[in-house]
């Protein structure tokens, strides 16, 4: 078979872009200096960029040239290189953990040792987790507004597992997987790895644009959305009521799933009723205790329609079988002790402390965040580029996201994503008063 020229060259050049050898921000040579160096005419060229650029590879800035796209969320130097003393605040990543947690590992795993069946704890997990532990996830989820039975929810090792096991139950290679125009990258990760072709549809700080989500249904059959209907990551929308049946009868109209990511679900919880209510027999329904309790459990759930279940087992069984019997066993302790719940409102209020403060300091700079929200939208200036800015960050020890990280379409996303929960909150208002300093001046 015959590869086109443009192609050959554009595969060259991203191979050496996934594999690292061209960094992030690194200027591509001209159009035409790459037609001289590969003896290839100028039109072969461009669309070789063009290629590049469509597969989220390549940003092109106008009068600036060609530049590769961060792919990692970071494009500073190395975070872990970045001596602990010289880090001023972490605001790349959520890894919320209140003072009193690790007291209260050290209360729940004594416990744990002293009346659990430890036998059982060194058995395997069946697939999915034991029917108490699905059952005591699915009773909390009724405090969601969330009624299935305890064999519609499996226990995943967090909500990435998750969404790799609904995307790999229900989406064959190739099909086209509608996600928003900017969104969690990990989602991105697991489109490429399954060889799913993800398709972006418009959105903004008010939410998904739903005309275009059916334009895209019209044009092509879809076979699944992935939407965050709830603190979108990151531009923190909450999708309204009728947006929500809107998007379910999409769905029944086009045929087509939903996979509902509600990471950040728990932190608003005058939020509109889930996806999942509006169209049950469709949607799997993606949560975790990252937030709520500690990312290093590792311990998610996912809501599956009755229709799939059985294949949910099956890609389980492929992917991890079970999950850790320690960290589930201390999840539902949690869920069942009134932990969680206590957890959860001391983390809301949280948030909207630490919104208000990166409000404060970031508002006139076009800093957007939804009150509940541990994470905001700083768009930076047309002539500023956001991994020039988080690098300027990272050298003054303030770790970032860029926009681009989170950009599924060519469109170059020139912000940086603030992700408020990791530092203490003294780190956190130095943080916040850097990145004024750093953005006001670039
Ligand atoms: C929107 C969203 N979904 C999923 C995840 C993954 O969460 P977990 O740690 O449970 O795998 C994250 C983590 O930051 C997230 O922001």
């Amino acid at each position: 078979m015959r590869i086109e020229r443009s192609k050959a060259v554009s595969d060259r050049i991203a191979a050496s872009i996934r594999s690292g050898e061209l960094p992030a921000g690194t200027r591509l040579p001209t159009h035409r200096e790459l037609a001289r160096k590969h003896g290839i005419a100028l039109a072969t060229a461009t669309k070789a960029y063009r290629e590049l650029a469509d597969a989220g590879l390549t940003v092109g800035e106008r009068g600036r040239g060609t530049f590769v796209r961060d792919l990692s969320g970071f494009a500073g130097p190395d975070a872990r290189r970045i001596p602990v003393t010289d880090r001023v605040a972490d605001l790349s990543f959520n890894q919320p953990l209140a003072e009193e947690q690790p007291l209260a590992l050290r209360r729940a795993l004594r416990e744990l040792a002293s009346e659990g069946d430890l036998a059982s704890l060194l058995r395997q997990s069946p697939p999915g987790g034991h029917m108490r532990e699905q059952a005591a996830v699915a009773t909390y989820l009724l405090g969601r507004g969330i009624d299935v039975p305890p064999a519609n929810v499996v226990l995943t090792n967090g909500a990435q597992h998750s969404l790799d096991t609904a995307l790999a139950t229900v989406a064959r290679p190739g099909a086209p997987l509608a996600l928003d125009s900017l969104t969690y990258p990990g989602v991105k990760l697991v489109a490429q790895l399954r060889h799913l072709d993800p398709v972006p549809v418009r959105c903004g700080t008010d939410g998904t644009d739903l005309d275009a989500l059916e334009a895209l249904c019209r044009s092509r059959r879809v076979s699944a959305a992935y939407l965050m209907p709830t603190l979108h990551n990151p531009l923190g929308f909450v999708l309204d009521t009728s947006a929500r049946e809107r998007v379910a009868e999409l769905a029944r109209a086009y045929d087509f799933c939903l996979v509902e990511d509600a990471t950040y679900a728990f932190l608003d919880a005058a939020a509109a009723p889930a996806l999942q209510a509006f169209a049950p027999e469709r949607t799997f329904y993606v949560g975790s205790f990252s937030k709520n309790l500690a990312p290093g459990l590792r311990i998610g759930y996912l809501v599956v329609p009755t229709s799939h279940v059985d294949a949910v087992s099956r890609v389980l069984r492929a992917t991890s079988w079970g999950v850790d019997t320690v960290a589930s066993a201390l999840v539902t302790r949690w869920l069942t002790d009134g932990t969680v719940h206590a957890m959860e409102s001391a983390r809301r209020a949280d948030a909207r402390v630490r919104q208000k403060a990166a409000v404060h300091e970031l508002a006139d700079l076009g800093y957007r965040a939804h009150p509940c929200a541990y994470h905001g939208w700083l768009a930076l200036p047309d002539d500023a580029r956001g991994d020039l800015v988080a690098r300027t960050l990272a050298e003054r020890g303030v770790l970032v996201s860029t926009g681009d990280a989170f950009a599924t379409s060519p469109e170059r996303a020139n912000a940086l994503r603030l992700a408020l929960a990791t530092p203490s909150m003294e780190q956190l208002i130095r943080g916040l008063s850097i990145v004024r300093e750093v953005v006001g001046f670039a």
